[in-house]
């Protein structure tokens, strides 16, 4: 049978409402070299998990129509709230190119590698309470036993970089705690500012396999697209002031980055009059 040839991917989208879609932007990049990345970090209006599903869709679309305008290949979802609630708005927005979320990828893994059935999810309250998460894995195994609690005030404590300590550990214990009571062997972390925690979480709770969306995410494109070799650039942009962003995104990707530059999201989509943004550099 002749193999499909399978198409090259020179450019690649990613958006999150702040600094957690990092991850993925790392991971990718580890893997993925030689494309250009851009990141968007949507940071004047995080948190996304606490919004309405319009307003997500809304500001999801608008994120999306800017990297559109950067002339992407592939666009990746890197936050679960906006997953959650937009994807379907989003394919529909952006039909010409690929669109990729992180809840299935998530999902798929959980199920790979739980061993007793028995599944934990955390996320922001707007990703529980979808409950996509939770459908996904119903319809990977209808046996699976599924359980969840929103943990919000991990989402301030990463974008402040309050990844170890006292505060943070009884933060992770007061959300997970209920989970483990339920003898979970395996552990969603729903949220892309979550995996910035594994670390800790994995010294607190070592039997427990944690699941993050970067990993899944990459394994995808892989499968799916050639890239070319070499360095692509890596072109970061924010809809508030970059300075915070900047410390944030200089330790998680180690300065390997080009620039990072503010934009007036509102004011493109304005311009653009509801459709792909196409005024950028
Ligand atoms: N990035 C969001 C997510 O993955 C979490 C932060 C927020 O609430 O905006 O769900």
């Amino acid at each position: 049978m002749e193999r499909r040839k399978k198409q090259l991917v020179k450019r690649i989208g990613i958006f999150d409402s702040g600094a957690g879609g990092l991850t993925v932007l790392k991971e990718l990049k580890a893997s993925i070299s030689g494309v250009k990345y851009y990141y968007l970090g949507d940071t004047a209006r995080l948190p996304y998990g606490t919004k309405s599903s319009e307003t997500i869709i809304r500001y999801t679309k608008q994120n999306a129509a800017f990297l559109i305008g950067k002339k992407i290949d592939v666009l990746i979802v890197a936050c679960n709230t906006a997953s959650a609630y937009a994807i379907p708005e989003l394919r529909k927005f952006a039909a010409d190119i690929p669109v990729t979320g992180v809840i299935h990828p998530g999902a798929k893994r959980a199920a790979k590698m739980t061993e007793n059935g028995k599944i934990g999810i955390i996320g922001t309250r707007a990703t529980i309470s979808s409950g996509k998460y939770q459908k996904e894995l119903k319809e990977l195994d209808p046996d699976f036993r599924v359980f969840t609690n929103p943990a919000p005030l991990l989402v301030p404590l990463v974008e402040e970089g309050m990844v170890t300590g006292e505060v943070t550990e009884k933060l992770i214990s007061m959300y997970l705690e209920p989970l483990l009571r339920k003898r979970i062997d395996t552990l969603i972390l729903g949220c892309t500012h979550y995996p910035l925690l594994k670390q800790t979480i994995h010294e607190m709770y070592p039997g427990i396999m944690l699941v993050d969306s970067a990993e899944p995410i990459r394994d995808i494109l892989l499968a799916g697209y050639e890239f070319p070799s070499g360095n692509g650039k890596t072109e970061i942009y924010v809809t508030d002031y970059p300075e915070g962003f900047g410390l944030l995104s200089h330790r998680f990707l180690e300065g390997n980055f080009d620039k990072i530059e503010h934009i007036d999201l509102q004011k493109l989509w304005k311009a653009s009059n509801g459709t792909k943004i196409k005024k950028t550099k």
